[in-house]
């Protein structure tokens, strides 16, 4: 897919400061949607998740919802990080927040009209499936680490400022797209 159509989907991709990111990232999403499969026509019925019974929201709605919610958060809590003399990377947040989500490209497929786990979904669920998709794009550890440890993977890992910033943020918008449905 090409940059301009990537950041129609990601319009926050744009405000990635550091031109060399904004290129890697930018690539590493669109190499995520090929590996799985998606393409222009149907990458807006890749599924954020496929655990809730007559869950209707997409996965390119949660990751601009993520990426909102932390630059946001971002603009007001930054200011605690700096005055602790411990500053929040501001590109390292909203590049986590654009790919933390990446893996689920590859690890859920559409079927018969229906969204569902993709063949290797158990042996690489999204947190590492996007952490190679994103070290073979040659992002920096610094992304990859966040990558692999935004979701339960990473409850014994050390997490870096920024992968604690992003994780909170987004297990906080997805547990509220999912208030009230039933799990399968
Ligand atoms: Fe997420």
């Amino acid at each position: 897919m090409d940059t301009q159509k990537i950041i129609s989907l990601f319009p926050k991709m744009a405000c990635i400061s550091d031109e060399k990111l904004r290129e890697l990232s930018i690539k590493a999403m669109s190499d995520a949607m090929e590996a799985g499969g998606w393409n222009e026509e149907n990458v807006c019925l890749a599924p954020a998740t496929v655990s809730y019974e007559g869950v209707g929201f997409g996965l390119i709605e949660h990751i601009n919802l993520v990426t909102d919610m932390c630059m946001d958060a971002y603009e007001r809590l930054s200011g605690y990080y700096e005055a602790n003399g411990s500053p929040l990377d501001r590109d390292t947040v909203l590049c986590g927040a654009l790919l933390h989500d990446i893996g689920k490209f590859t690890e859920y497929t559409v079927k018969d009209g229906a969204a569902v786990h993709g063949e290797n979904a158990d042996i690489m669920r999204h947190p590492l499936a996007g952490a190679v998709l994103a070290a073979k794009a040659g992002l920096p550890d610094s992304i990859i680490h966040l990558i692999a440890t935004h979701s339960f993977e990473g409850d014994r890992s050390y997490l870096s400022q920024e992968a604690k910033f992003v994780r909170t943020l987004d297990l906080f918008a997805f547990n509220c797209s999912v208030a009230g449905l039933a799990k399968k």
